[in-house]
């Protein structure tokens, strides 16, 4: 059987978690391969919502196999508390969570170095969701890390003593004045909460599942924020894009089925970095309120524009995008005009490229659509759908080349089409 993969391709917030809550219903497993706490995936249905955030996108679904991959970072403090929330909402965590004994553990100091580091960097801060992503793949990446396999190991205390220490050292030479031991604590606790979960050799269990079962890999983050190619250094620190999906699970490239690609109607970003298409004028603010445009992990405003067509053909040949799916399409039923960008002038010189520098200054090329003005969050049917829409999305699968396979028009798990 074959691995689907849901991959955002903008920088984040692109609705991928109510993307895999819909399409969980039709695979009997769901696996993060990349990212942590950093991602907020809101889900909601029958009248709840849900913020999942290190736990996979399929856990509200019956019977579902939920992985942690080793390529996803794990806090073991967030992730007792998600597991909490997860059971208040009467589902057992213990009994639908598979963790991979290769993903490695966010300290409480990883989340002081990544204050630290932001902190040091002032106005060149990266606007980190501050969970310690970027400190734990460091230490992954420089093989200083601890992952969740040593928390067994009998001398498990000594080898985190000795990488808080090396961390203090680091706190030090950064000048940030912290207390290290604070969390100490909870997070042993957590430690301890984590021992009871079944941990596993995980790449075995995912390539003997896919003997005969399919699996859908739930990407974090989005492709603008990929370490290799999103806009460096204003990015996160794992793979987001297509590659990471085998190296975060132990996949085979062949194992690879379909690959959902998702994008908003419209871009959205937080934290520093390049925006071409932002909007500073009432437009993005309109787009802010109605599109709720608030992070889910850190409640910070994102910033917000029109979409960007150049850097969503970018993420669409990085990851052999086979199926696109449209998010939130109905946030713009009100705009007299819709605009996308077909086009960056950087130097006075029209391309379809993005560039290297991420300082270019870039001047957005705009075709500019007219709005259908119409309500479309009760439609159910492609039918009921305004040409105005219709135009607007085969434009956009023209410039592409890919077809957009579902038009999400609401939050919730029922406001979708699929074509
Ligand atoms: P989901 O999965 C949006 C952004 C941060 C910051 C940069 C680096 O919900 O789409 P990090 O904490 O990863 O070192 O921050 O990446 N960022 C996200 N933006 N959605 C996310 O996840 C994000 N995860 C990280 O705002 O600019
Ligand atoms: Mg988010």
């Amino acid at each position: 059987m074959k691995v689907d993969v849901v991959l955002g391709l903008q920088w984040g917030d692109e609705g991928k978690g109510k993307i895999v809550d819909v399409l969980a219903g039709r695979y009997p497993a769901v696996a993060r391969f990349q990212g942590g706490p950093n991602a907020g995936h809101s889900l909601q249905f029958e009248g709840k919502h849900f913020v999942a955030r290190s736990i996979p996108s399929g856990i509200f679904r019956e019977g579902s196999i939920n992985i942690i991959g080793n390529g996803v970072v794990l806090d073991p403090i967030e992730f007792k508390e998600e597991c909490g929330n997860v059971a208040a909402m009467g589902i057992d965590p213990k009994s639908k969570i598979i963790i991979s004994k290769k993903a490695n553990l966010i300290l409480p100091t990883h989340r002081l170095l990544d204050a630290a580091n932001e902190a040091a960097a002032g106005k060149g801060k990266i606007g980190s969701t501050l969970k310690g992503i970027g400190p734990t793949y460091t230490d992954k990446i420089s093989r200083h890390g601890l992952r969740v396999g040593d928390i067994l190991a009998p001398d498990f205390k000594d080898r985190f003593e000795k990488l808080k220490q090396r961390h203090i050292r680091q706190l030090k030479d950064l000048g940030f004045e912290c207390d290290p031991d604070k969390e100490e604590e909870a997070w042993m606790e957590a430690i301890g909460f984590l021992k009871t979960f079944n941990l596993t050799d995980c790449e075995y269990f995912v390539n003997n599942l896919i003997e005969s079962k399919e699996l859908l890999a739930e990407g974090a983050q989005g492709s603008l924020l990929d370490i290799d190619y999103g806009s460096y250094p204003f990015v996160t620190s794992s793979s987001t894009t297509i590659g990471g999906v085998c190296t975060g699970l132990g996949v085979a490239p062949s194992r690879i089925g379909r690959v959902f690609g998702i994008f908003k109607a419209y871009c959205t970003r937080v934290g520093s970095g390049p925006f071409p298409t932002e909007l500073f004028d009432e437009t993005g603010e309109k787009i802010r309120q109605i599109g709720h445009e608030f992070g889910a992990v850190t409640g910070r405003p994102r910033r917000t524009g029109w979409l960007d067509l150049v850097a969503l053909k970018y993420a669409v040949m990085l990851n052999g995008v086979t199926d696109l799916i449209m998010m939130k399409s109905d946030c713009l039923d009100s705009f007299e005009e819709i605009k996308v960008c077909t086009g960056y002038k950087v130097d006075g010189k029209v391309t379809e490229q993005v560039p290297f520098e991420t300082n270019a200054e870039i001047e957005p090329e705009y075709m500019t659509f007219k709005g259908w003005n119409k309500d479309l969050t009760g439609c159910r049917n492609e039918r009921e759908l305004p040409s105005e829409f219709t135009d607007y999305i085969k434009y956009m699968e023209n410039f592409t080349g890919v077809p957009i396979r579902i038009i999400s028009l609401g939050p919730d798990r029922d406001a979708t089409i699929e074509r």
